[in-house]
Formats: structure tokens, sequence, C-alpha cells
């Protein structure tokens, strides 16, 4: 198959022009393969969240060639310090209070916090090396399928709908990072490669273990509690328009609102969900009485956005 290429400097050459032009790769790592995307460009992100078909927007994790540019995106704490010296590059993740604008708010889920690791993988670390920039990457899987483990099972997740796939082999541990909380005491999120008694003897401490079950996604804590929420109101699947009232449009806008930003003219859900944290962001700074967001069509990306929205809109105007 052509889109599935060998990992020596061609195929790597070829993931980072991929990549670069805002489309997907699955590479991979010592877990498991990823479906990695430009962090920086919400288009690029979108195009996982299609890909996977995820009913959610999952935050992603941050994948990075060293420590120079992990420190760069995120606050560390004593105890995140310890666990970066004990296990980086490697399986585990850490989630710590972001910094910067090096991650387009999709790829966070419009979270304050950022999942990062490096990677110990040789492959994936030669492709982050030559990107020069962040990748974001979850497994690559159709959502609510078990993770990949070796390009064949990538290819027969998603067929064409990605772009290429490294072949770097079966991957050395089988199972996903483990990840660790750290921006407050430390807390297990997803158990992994690395145990948690490896990580309790690092820290000198027991660990608190909070592992959300979600019986459609069964490794997903960063999507249950956090949600974005704009300080405007949102009003949601709006079918006419008052004047002091911005527009958050989808396909042929609505008119008489006094700012409109439209998510796709085109009604493309792809599109929408790249545009959306920046929209919802931008509109709310206008300061208008009420944000009114046309309705979007649940197919496709339509599901993900429309629950990304409702969560909004639950804690807005406040
Ligand atoms: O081994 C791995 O970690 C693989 C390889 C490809 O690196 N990646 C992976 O990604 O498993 P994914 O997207 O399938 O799982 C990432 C998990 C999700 O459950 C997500 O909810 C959680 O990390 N996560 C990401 N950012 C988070 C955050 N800010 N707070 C809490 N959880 C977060
Ligand atoms: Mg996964």
């Amino acid at each position: 198959m052509e889109q599935m290429v060998a990992a020596d400097r061609k195929g790597i050459a070829g993931a980072v022009d991929i990549l670069r032009a805002g489309r997907l790769a699955a590479l991979p790592t010592e877990t498991v393969y990823g479906l990695a995307a430009d962090a920086s460009k919400p288009e690029a992100v979108a195009k996982i969240y299609a890909a996977k078909g995820r009913p959610q927007f999952n935050p992603l994790i941050a994948h990075v060639a060293d420590f120079e540019q992990a420190f760069k995106l995120a606050l560390y704490s004593k105890d995140a310090l310890k666990l970066t010296e004990a296990f980086w590059p490697g399986p585990l993740t850490l989630v710590l209070p972001y910094l910067g604008d090096a991650v387009c708010d999709l790829a966070r889920a419009g979270l304050d916090t950022i999942a990062i690791r490096i990677p110990a993988h040789p492959v994936m670390q030669a492709v982050l090396k030559e990107f020069g920039g962040v990748l974001v990457a979850p497994s690559a899987n159709i959502s609510g399928h078990v993770s990949a483990t070796s390009a064949q099972h990538v290819a027969a997740d998603f067929g064409d709908k990605i772009n290429l796939i490294l072949d770097g082999g079966a991957t050395q541990y089988g199972v996903e990072s483990t990840i660790i909380d750290v921006t407050d005491q430390p807390v297990l999120l997803r158990a992994g490669a690395i145990t948690a008694q490896q990580i309790e003897g690092v820290l000198g401490q027991k660990l608190q273990i909070k592992i959300l079950h979600d019986p459609q996604n069964p490794s997903a804590p960063g999507q249950l509690s956090a949600h974005y929420a704009t300080h405007t109101k949102l009003r949601l699947n709006a079918t006419q328009i008052d004047a002091d009232e911005a527009l958050l449009a989808f396909g042929t806008p609505l008119q008489g609102a006094r700012e409109v930003l439209n998510l796709s003219a085109s009604a493309d859900p792809v599109e929408a969900a790249a545009n959306l944290f920046a929209h919802l962001r931008t509109l709310d700074r206008l300061n208008a009485k009420v944000i009114a967001v046309m309705p979007i069509p649940e197919t496709g990306l339509g599901a993900a956005i429309n629950d990304r929205l409702q969560r909004a809109a639950i804690g807005s105007g406040q």
C-alpha cells in the first residue's frame, strides 16, 4: 500500500512534509501508534477528531522532542520535575498548567492545562526533531476501538482516511502512556506503561487515583468535568437575531447581528471545528449582550461541536 512507508530517512522526511502541510500522519511511538498533526493548526487538529470519529473533543497529548521545548509549554512543580527526570523521554504523560500559544485551543479542548510527553521511540524522535514544533497525537485508532500497536492495525482502522503511515514495526509497550496530573497534588488519571509503584517510588509518596470511567471512551479523563465557558451568554440554535447580539454563524449567516463570525460558510463541520474555539474567544471579547449560535447538524464532527457548545453555554454569562 502506497500510504504505508518504511520509517527510513525518506519516510521520515515525507511524514514531516505532510505534517507541515497541515495533514495527518500515523507515527510509531514506544507505547502505541499515534495519529499526529501540527498542534499549532486548528484545521489540522480538526482532521484528527474527524478521522477518529470521536464523539467529543477530548484534549490531546502534546508530543515534543526534548526538555527545552517541553519546558516552554507549561509550568512545572517540584514533583513534576522529579517525574520528568526519572521518566522522560518515555511513556509518561504529565498534565500541567499551560503556558504560551504553541498549542491551539482545539487541541487542548479549551482547557487551561496541557498534557505533555517526550516520546522515546527513535522514529517519533526523528520526526519531532525534523518537524521542529509540537505534534499532538492521540492513539491511532477509530474511537471506541483498541489502540493500534502496528502499522497494519492503523491501516485496518483508517483505510485511506489518513495520508501516511510510517511503519516502525510493532510497538514496544503496546499500552498507552501513564497519565499523571501534576497541576496540584499528583493524581493518576490513566494507568499505563509506567506503573503507579514506579511513580510513587520517585515521588516518595502515595498517588491519588482518579481514573474517570466513561463507558463510551474508557480512557478519557480530560473530557468530563472541564469545559470552556464564555463570559458572554451563549444562545444556541438561534433562528433569528436581535440587533445587540453577536452571531456565530454556520453556513449562510442570519441577517441583523452587530457582528458575525462564520464557523464555516460552506457548512463544513471539519472547518467549523477548526474555527470553534478561536471564534468563541473573539466574539466573547466584544462584550455583546448575547452570542447567538446558529444550529449545527449532528452529522460528523457536528456532534462534537454541539457537545462543546452545550458545555460552554451552561457556564456562560457569568
Ligand atoms: O501513549 C500515548 O499516550 C499515546 C501515544 C500516541 O503517545 N497517545 C494517547 O493519546 O494515548 P489519547 O488521545 O488516545 O489519550 C490521551 C488522554 C485522553 O484520555 C485525554 O482525555 C487525556 O489524555 N488528556 C489530554 N489532555 C488532558 C488534560 N489537559 N487534562 C486531563 N486529561 C487530558
Ligand atoms: Mg486513545
